[in-house]
């Protein structure tokens, strides 16, 4: 009977989406135990999150649903707010500087083994897509080949210093920084070691980010020392690999993983750029490449397909025009859909707790 009731509240709990989110919170894994004691429930909901309001409100949701379960007149629902900073400090690696970003909750970085593959549009739109979400958001160039954030949001002004500090620009909702920024774009920059590391170091601890919950580092194509060394000094809470269905980037994209992975940097996932394209004129969706690329490749070794972006004319545009397509299709439309999927599944891996074991009382 009671493991009847139990399933029951499993089940109401699967309705209830965390605020802005399109997921359940029993697959986000903010459910940590239910416990039936004759016609009480006792829900254990666990989540690290610095939105108190948005769990207290997931709180009161929870008891509403449960006591709807015929048999439930009870319900008691405890809510156990986790400091989401705990395991990206666990996840830094000794070679990275703690000095470095103290008030920034997750540095991401977004890669990819080769260029062009959309590493940039990727970068841009996910970040503005976590600020609509709600998260304060900085997006950090480290192109140093070929920086693309000024181009991508219209900015070809130096960023204002008083000498000690830089500060970042601010557009959509969200912080830019850029080398780009700083020199001329048309200039080649060839990089040296030593000041590949002074510049980034400068991005990272004189721009004055401020608080953040996400950084989003676009990172230089390739797998090379330059890239070595930014995981190393950057501290990274997780890394994105960018790749189109092409088995060439896909080849690149596991010699990305597995740079990540040896200087253990955790993966979070693989996204697909350019998976599809949607006819303008009678909406047949072509393959361009092979399909279901991305998926083969991150179930071989073993990381979340995170969810793919269709080729799309507007995506490229809205790059060039410096209005990235999720401020285009604010409110709502298929790509700002797809990056909200992307945006979701990077937040669950990296700010979720282990999916919670179903117990049977
Ligand atoms: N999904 C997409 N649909 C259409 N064009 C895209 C898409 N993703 C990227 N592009 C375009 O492809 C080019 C390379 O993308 P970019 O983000 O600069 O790649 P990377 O940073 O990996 O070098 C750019 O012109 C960009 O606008
Ligand atoms: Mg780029």
């Amino acid at each position: 009977m009671s493991k009847d009731l139990e399933g029951g509240v499993w089940d109401a709990l699967k309705t209830i989406r965390y605020p802005g989110m399109s997921r359940d919170i029993v697959s986000f894994g903010f459910v940590h135990k239910v416990t039936i004691d004759g016609s009480t429930a006792t829900v254990e909901l666990e989540m690290s999150t610095h939105n108190a309001e948005a769990a207290e409100a997931v709180r009161q949701e929870v008891e509403k649903a449960a006591n709807g379960v015929p048999g439930i007149t009870a319900t008691s629902a405890v809510l156990k707010l986790q400091q989401p900073a705990k395991r990206q400090a666990a996840q830094r690696s000794i070679a990275q500087d703690p000095g470095l970003l103290p008030e920034v909750r997750y540095v991401v970085a977004v890669a990819s083994g080769k260029g062009g593959v959309g590493k940039s549009t990727v970068s841009a739109n996910l970040a503005i897509r976590l600020a609509q979400l709600g998260h304060r958001v900085g997006l950090l160039d480290a192109d140093i080949y070929g920086p693309s954030v000024p181009t991508m949001f219209g900015i070809s002004r130096r960023p204002a210093t008083d000498g000690q500090t830089v500060e970042p620009f601010e557009k959509y909702g969200i912080k830019l920084m850029s080398l780009g920024f700083m020199v001329e774009i048309d200039t080649p920059v060839i990089w040296r070691g030593p000041m590949v590391m002074k510049a980034l170091e400068q991005l990272l601890g004189q721009v004055s980010w401020g608080a953040l919950d996400y950084l989003i580092v676009d990172m230089p194509p390739g797998t090379g020392d330059a890239q070595l060394t930014l995981t190393q000094r950057v501290p990274l809470s997780g890394a994105v690999i960018v790749t189109t269905p092409q088995d060439v980037s896909l080849i690149d994209a596991r010699k990305g993983l597995a740079m990540f992975r040896k200087v253990n940097v955790p993966v979070v996932g693989i996204i697909e750029n350019m998976a599809s394209f949607a006819c303008p004129h009678c909406g047949e969706v072509t393959h361009i490449f092979k399909s279901g690329g991305g998926e083969r490749t991150a179930q071989l070794v073993g990381c979340r397909f995170l969810g793919s972006v269709p080729l799309d004319p507007a995506i490229a545009e809205g790059g060039d025009a410096g209005e990235p397509i999720v401020v285009t299709e604010k409110d709502g439309g298929p790509h700002a859909d797809a990056f909200k999927v992307l945006a979701e599944a990077v937040m669950a891996e990296v700010e979720s707790p282990p999916t919670p074991q179903l117990t049977i009382v």
